[in-house]
Formats: structure tokens, C-alpha cells, sequence
């Protein structure tokens, strides 16, 4: 691999969505970010230079960060911030991984304006085990509020309240012409006849999406930077977090016909709470050049989406994805493993502090746990901690299960408060891992698309209802099980996947939806060292940043 160096300027920048014009914190003054392009193999330099008052930090979601952990990102995690007018360089090499990825701010709520996607090629002389595209377009979805977002959420942890929906989602950073007050629409221009590779990326905060383009159909060919066996299909779910690569067949019209696309949330709870109002694009056969108008769409059918709560269609999605598994890209999951857990994740409540009211359930203050524990954000990076056995920072008791039985998918307990901690569970290197998370139904159960940073696993099980550790794991598929870096805990149901801890570090898991982040559905493992000297966490950077 060759190395391919960047520099990322941090800066505000105004842009204008439903004709507001607010200024939002930028790379390069670019929204969304500006693309990385790379092959399996290289090493990514890229200086990122912070000039806004804001602390800020990069996460390159879904890269492996093979013993780079200093690299990774996430605030309080593997690093401090970079402060107002500091720099950082993140350094690391992509290994094993192919396809699309994305990068994204680690600190509050600023990934709502600071993203961009990562497109991975093959190494050189090598090529995708499918048809070689014409062209390859990213399409990332994301959400806009008119209101400053570190405002949002701090109202909402000030409130103890829900956070504020969004005013619009959309694709490429434009809301599409349904929104009030839109003029910035999504163009997909394309040639008949032609297949491209559409790289789609979820970069919404709070939401899971369906995306349809009407009278056409994708081939999915790879989730997460891992090739899966190819399928059809014309609906494509993705929750945040979660990115896949889809062959899109254009048609051989001669005109130059449009059709629109559109992505709209998926929801379990009660749909009245959720925004569900759709971003729309076009997609344009032999465009002219003409600016687009809204006027050039009208009367162009909209693509039927599956229902804000289609449920089942959602379990089946998730269970069409299979490993690619050939000589060429074989399937690794653990056939046994060493160690067992078995989380669950969801929300409950706060106390509501003195003099305020909260909106929470029965007047209490939102709260998000895993196994009970809402994890609090040390005031120093857990990595320095660890490698430099300051144990004092983290404590190595995260519960294996939870402390207290109940039916995760009948009423919610009486008692839904939380504790707090900063807790982490500590694997000896090459440990062979399973874990079971179970989503609990506290307020009307959602789908939690759970994160793991530094690591791929294999999603060997899915379910609804109660786990149950003597019947399920005999179903369990260990020959072409999915890899991913994100999964969706299924609404009153439960996923199992397993992982071998081959990466030495500290490494985030959280749900992706950005409130339940919040919230405190977060925790870290820490993986210890191997005896080789390449099983070992490099030293940290020089310019690591100071807390
Ligand atoms: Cu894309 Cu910890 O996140």
C-alpha cells in the first residue's frame, strides 16, 4: 500500500437549508465532508487542525484501527479532545477491509454537520468479486435541524426530555422538495445501461431509514466493508452507523425520464413521537443541464415505503445478510468461544433532579443503560488509562449479565432506574467472545443499532422475544453468519454475535442512535496485550491531545 496523507481544517462554514442559513461546523468548509479515497492496505495520514471554539474529535467508523487504537477517536475513549486552535494527527492502516466506511466528529452532537464518507478500494491489480462498476456514487443519508444541535441535546439532558426531532432528513446533506421551504435536492444522473455502486451510508443521529427508488432494484454486495453474498432487493433498511454497497442496474431508456428516491424512518414506538416525513431525491436519466426546479418533479410517483413500524420486514431484512465466505474471503467466526455475555440495552430513569420537571416516565429523567449500567464519560481517555495502568480511572467489574432477571419482552419493571458508572470488561488478548444482547422494552421497545469500535463481528443469531441459552444457540448459523461493525438489537428481541479480541486497546460499544448515546448505552472493553510483540498496542502519538 502506498500512504495517503490529509488535512482536515475544522472550521464554521454557512450553509442555507429551508431557506435558514446557519453556520455549521465544517471540514474544509465542506458539507458533508469531503471523501477519503483509499486501497485495502494503505496507511491514512490526515492532520486535523481544530479552529472553532468547539472541543472536537474524528472517529473513522467501522476502520479496525489494528493496534492504532490512539487513532480511533471516540471522546474520553481513546483520547482527549482536540482543543481550539490544536491539531492531531490520526495515523493508521487499512487492513482487510474493503468497501465503504465514513468518518464522523466523537464528541456531543457535532457528527449532525461533521461527516464524509471513506471509499476503500481493492488493492491494486485485484478487483470487487462482482461486475467492475461504471461509476460509484456515495449516498449518505443525515439529518438537519434548524437549531443549533449542541443546543439540542444539552436542552435535553438539561430536561431530562427527549431530544428535539430533526427538521429534515436527508441525502448528500439536501432535504429533497417535500420539506417547507426546500430548494436543495439530491441528483443522481446517470446513463441507461449502465451498473454503478452505489456506497450508502446512515449518518442520521437518531434514525433507522428505508430507502426506495421507484422501478428499480439493488443488489447488495457488501455491509460494512465485508462482501456478502449477493441478493436483490428493491427496500433497503440501514440504521445509523451501518453502511452497504448496492449494484444498481440503470435502464435503457433513451429519454430522459426521472424517478424519485426517498428514505423515511423506521420506528417501533409509538409513531406520534417520531418525525416521519421523507427526504426525496431524483434520480435523472441523460440529465440536461439545466438547474433542477422543483417544478421538473411534479406529479412523479413517490416510492411505497414500508410502514413506519414494519417490524417484520425489518427482522427478515437483517436475516438475508450472509458472509460472501469463498477462498478468496474466508469466514472466521470463532467456532467456540472462551467467553460469554449477555447484555441488555435499552432505557430507563434518572431521579429528576430538585426543582426541575423531567418528562421522562412517571415524571423521572431519561436514562439509557447496558446490563443497568449508564455509563459515564471519564474526564480523561480510558486508553491512557489503561496503558499506563492508571486503573483508578475505570474499574474492570462490568456485569457479564445482568443483575436482575425479568421478562425483557413483557412489562417493563417497576423499577427502571439505572446505575452509573464507568465500568469496562477487560479480555486477555485473542480471547474468543460471544455475546447476546437483549433489548429491554421500557417505553415502547426500539431497535438499537449497537456499535463496536475496532472490531468486525459475526451477528450468528437473531430473535424475538426472550433469549433462551438452552434452545437458541443451537440455531445458531456459524458457516457464513454476517460480518458487520453495527447491529440492530431487534424491538423485544435479541441478536448474538461473536468475536475473537485480537486488537489491544480500549474500544467503545454504543448504540448509534445518537439520544440513547446520551443517554449512557455505551461501554468499553479492554483488551489486553499478546505476548508477540506485533499483538501489542503501538505506543501513543507524540501530539496525542491533553485533557
Ligand atoms: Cu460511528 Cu462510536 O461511532
Amino acid at each position: 500500500g502506498v500512504t495517503r496523507h490529509y488535512k482536515f481544517d475544522i472550521r464554521l462554514h454557512n450553509v442555507t437549508r429551508l431557506c435558514k442559513t446557519k453556520s455549521i461546523i465544517t471540514v474544509n468548509g465542506k458539507f458533508p465532508g469531503p471523501r477519503i479515497i483509499a486501497r485495502e492496505g494503505d496507511r491514512l495520514v490526515i492532520k486535523v487542525v481544530n479552529h472553532v471554539s468547539n472541543n472536537i474529535t474524528i472517529h473513522w467508523h467501522g476502520i479496525r484501527q489494528l493496534r492504532t487504537g490512539w487513532a480511533d477517536g471516540p471522546a474520553y475513549i481513546t483520547q482527549c479532545p482536540i482543543q481550539t486552535g490544536q491539531s492531531y494527527v490520526y495515523n493508521f492502516t487499512i487492513i482487510g477491509q474493503t468497501g465503504t466506511l465514513w468518518y464522523h466528529a466523537h464528541v456531543s452532537w457535532i457528527r449532525s454537520t461533521l461527516y464524509g464518507p471513506i471509499l476503500i478500494l481493492p488493492r491494486l491489480n485485484t478487483s470487487y468479486p462482482f461486475v467492475k462498476p461504471y461509476k460509484e456514487v456515495p449516498i449518505i443519508f443525515g439529518e438537519w435541524w434548524n437549531n443549533d444541535t449542541e443546543a439540542v441535546i444539552n436542552q435535553a439532558l438539561q430536561t431530562g426530555a427527549g431530544a428535539n426531532i430533526s427538521d429534515a432528513y436527508t441525502i448528500n446533506g439536501f432535504p429533497g422538495p417535500l420539506y417547507n421551504c426546500s430548494k436543495e435536492t439530491f441528483r443522481l444522473k446517470v446513463k441507461p445501461g449502465k451498473t454503478y455502486l452505489l456506497r450508502l451510508i446512515n449518518a442520521a443521529l437518531n434514525d433507522e431509514l428505508f430507502f426506495k427508488i421507484v422501478n428499480h432494484t439493488f443488489t447488495i454486495v457488501d455491509a460494512d466493508a465485508s462482501y456478502v453474498k449477493p441478493f436483490q432487493t428493491d427496500t433497503i433498511f440501514i440504521t445509523p452507523g451501518q453502511t452497504t454497497n448496492v449494484l444498481f442496474k440503470t435502464k435503457s431508456l433513451s429519454s430522459n425520464a426521472k424517478f424519485l428516491m426517498a428514505a423515511r424512518p423506521y420506528s417501533t414506538a409509538a409513531s406520534g413521537t417520531f418525525d416521519n416525513t421523507t427526504v426525496v431525491g431524483v434520480l435523472e436519466y441523460n440529465h440536461d443541464i439545466k438547474p433542477f426546479s422543483n417544478s421538473s418533479i411534479k406529479g412523479l410517483a413517490l416510492p411505497p415505503l414500508p410502514a413506519i413500524n414494519a417490524t417484520s420486514y425489518v427482522a427478515n431484512w437483517t436475516s438475508k445478510f450472509r458472509s460472501l465466505g469463498n477462498s478468496q474471503f474466508p469466514v472466521n467466526v470463532p467456532q467456540t468461544v472462551q467467553k460469554q455475555y449477555f447484555f441488555t440495552v435499552g432505557l430507563g430513569t434518572d431521579p429528576c433532579p430538585k426543582n426541575q420537571t423531567c418528562q421522562g416516565p412517571n415524571g423521572t429523567k431519561f436514562s439509557a443503560s447496558v446490563n443497568n449500567v449508564s455509563f459515564n464519560n471519564p474526564t480523561t481517555a480510558l486508553l491512557q488509562a489503561h496503558y499506563s495502568r492508571k486503573l483508578n480511572v475505570l474499574t474492570s467489574n462490568f456485569p457479564a449479565f445482568p443483575l436482575n432477571q425479568f421478562n425483557y419482552t413483557g412489562p417493563p419493571p417497576n423499577n427502571t432506574m439505572v446505575s452509573h458508572g464507568t465500568k469496562v470488561v477487560t479480555l486477555p488478548y485473542n480471547t474468543t467472545v460471544e455475546l447476546v444482547m437483549q433489548g429491554t422494552s421500557i417505553q415502547g421497545a426500539e431497535n438499537h443499532p449497537l456499535h463496536l469500535h475496532g472490531y468486525n463481528f459475526y451477528v450468528v443469531g437473531q430473535g424475538t422475544g426472550n433469549f433462551n441459552s438452552a434452545t437458541d444457540p443451537a440455531n445458531f448459523n456459524l458457516v457464513d453468519p454476517v460480518e458487520r461493525n453495527t447491529v440492530g438489537v431487534p424491538a423485544g428481541g435479541w441478536v448474538a454475535i461473536r468475536f475473537r479480541a485480537d486488537n489491544p486497546g480500549v474500544w467503545f460499544m454504543h448504540c448509534h442512535i445518537e439520544i440513547h448515546l446520551s443517554w449512557g448505552l455505551k461501554m468499553a472493553w479492554a483488551v489486553m496485550d499478546g505476548k508477540l510483540p506485533n499483538q501489542k498496542l503501538l505506543p501513543p502519538p507524540l501530539d496525542l491531545p491533553k485533557c
